[in-house]
């Protein structure tokens, strides 16, 4: 098990593209080079790419307790056919995930139905903030910081509780994750424009506006030169947040999400609250300040934030309507298909999307490498082909809330590899689920 020979593809690392087989043992990369040859199942990778498997450090399975907007089953499928063989679960749940109890629980219950690897995420909550290293053993891969109001109604840390995870962070190397919000400003935003009768989807962009953002990433970025440890913002969405951001010198790291450089305002009017999301999609002035980000390295991270809702959330009143875009099956032909174009390089791909998350959770280069050593977690990509995104290719519970569906991307994934494995062959999800809890070195 786990033996395989990729043979005759071009190796795309973040430290460059070589022409080179990948020979793996027991689900590990054992050999890098020309005209390898092994006793083992050959995948033929002529003419294609091959990179290391995605590593998603932001997913909301949904698991437990909101299983009518996906489940674990049907998230790590459609992670299995993007791509994407490792994913880091949110704990935004029912109930959250926020004590060692419900995390060892929620990792056993999710067990026997992971089609790829997956690491598990704990809320950081005013009454966990003193016990986090009971977190760390129980295996957490790193800690959600929800700053403003979002799907599950986790509250606010303090900031003494974000200062005490931030110590805790740079003791224990475990990453603290922030959602950079602004409660009390949203909530000024938007009575003030429902005051005024809105209720088109516009509005939601407009009662987060940049600032709500960046009065938070702000804090975070001041608390994390005060304590230290690995801050890191995630789905950073305006231009203001990323100079306080570039001004910090490394002080943070920042992920972006495929929907706020692929979508802006202007697509309300086409896929209306399909593209509600927290937070917002803005302008393009936005948008492209987060393509100069990604080129500039001050984006150390994509992330997809796949946050499925079922279809009847996702329409109705603006102001009730739910907030999320599935995209974990998505980000990786969306990564590929921007490179293809020349928007970034091709070694950015698998330095944004596995290098760089891997490293971030802690869990390289076992993970997002394919140096020998590493899991043989990989993806042969044809960069001759295409895929014009429909809804039956999704693995989704809900496909057709994907507002993706209709756009073609360069590049066409062939073959995911989990662990020296075929998961994805062609269009098909293949075998049984055999994804692993991954966590940090040196706990369970
Ligand atoms: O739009 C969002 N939806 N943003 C988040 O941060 C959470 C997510 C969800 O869990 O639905
Ligand atoms: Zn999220």
């Amino acid at each position: 098990m786990g033996d395989i020979l990729v043979r005759g593809g071009r190796l795309v690392t973040g430290q460059g593209i070589l022409e080179a087989d990948v020979l793996a043992r027991d689900g590990v990369v054992v050999a890098i080079g020309r005209g390898l040859r092994a006793e083992a199942a050959v995948l033929d990778a002529e003419g294609m790419l091959v990179l290391p498997g995605a590593v998603d450090e932001h997913v909301h399975s949904r698991e437990p307790g909101m299983t009518h907007k996906e489940d674990f089953s049907t998230m790590t499928r459609a992670a299995a056919a993007g791509g994407v063989t490792t994913v880091a679960d949110m704990p935004n749940t029912s109930p959250p995930i926020d004590s060692p109890e419900r995390l060892l629980e929620k990792g056993r219950d999710v067990g026997g139905r992971a089609y790829v690897d997956y690491a598990l995420f704990a809320a950081l909550t005013d009454s966990n903030a003193r016990r986090l290293e009971d977190l760390r053993r129980a295996g957490a891969i790193g800690l959600k910081a929800y700053m403003g109001p979002t799907t599950g109604g986790l509250g606010r840390p303090s900031d003494w509780s974000v200062l005490l995870a931030l110590r805790f962070s740079a003791s224990s190397g475990m990453p603290v994750f922030f959602h950079a919000e602004s409660g009390e400003l949203i909530e000024g935003f938007s009575s003030e424009l429902r005051k005024a009768g809105r209720s088109d989807p516009a509005a939601h962009s407009e009662s987060r506006p940049p600032i709500s953002e960046e009065v938070e990433v702000a804090r975070i970025v001041r608390l994390a030169e005060h304590a230290g440890g690995r801050a890191h913002i995630a789905h950073v969405s305006s231009a203001g947040s990323l100079e306080i951001i570039r001004a910090s010198g490394g002080a943070v790291g920042a992920e972006a999400c495929p929907h706020h450089l692929a979508f802006t305002v202007e697509d309300y009017d086409r896929l209306g609250l399909l593209i509600k999301v927290n937070p917002p999609v803005r302008t393009r002035e936005h948008r492209e300040a987060l393509w100069r980000g990604i080129r500039s390295g001050v984006i150390t991270t994509l992330g997809s934030d796949h946050a499925p809702h079922a279809p009847e959330e996702k329409s109705g009143d603006v102001w009730s309507a739910s907030s999320g875009i599935p995209g974990v099956q998505t980000i990786l032909p969306f990564a590929l298909d921007a490179a293809l174009r020349g928007l970034i390089d091709l070694e950015d791909v698998p330095r944004l999307l596995s290098e760089n998350p891997a490293k971030v959770l802690g869990i390289y280069p076992r993970k997002g490498s394919l140096a020998p050593g590493s899991n043989a977690d990989l993806v042969v990509v044809d960069p001759r082909g295409s895929w014009r995104v429909r809804e039956e290719d999704l693995f989704y519970k809900h496909p057709e809330v994907s507002p993706y569906i209709g756009m073609e991307f360069r590049g066409r994934i062939v073959y995911t590899v989990l662990r020296g494995e075929v998961v994805f062959r062609e269009g098909e999800v293949q075998g049984r689920p055999s994804g692993r809890w991954v966590t940090r070195g040196d706990v369970r």
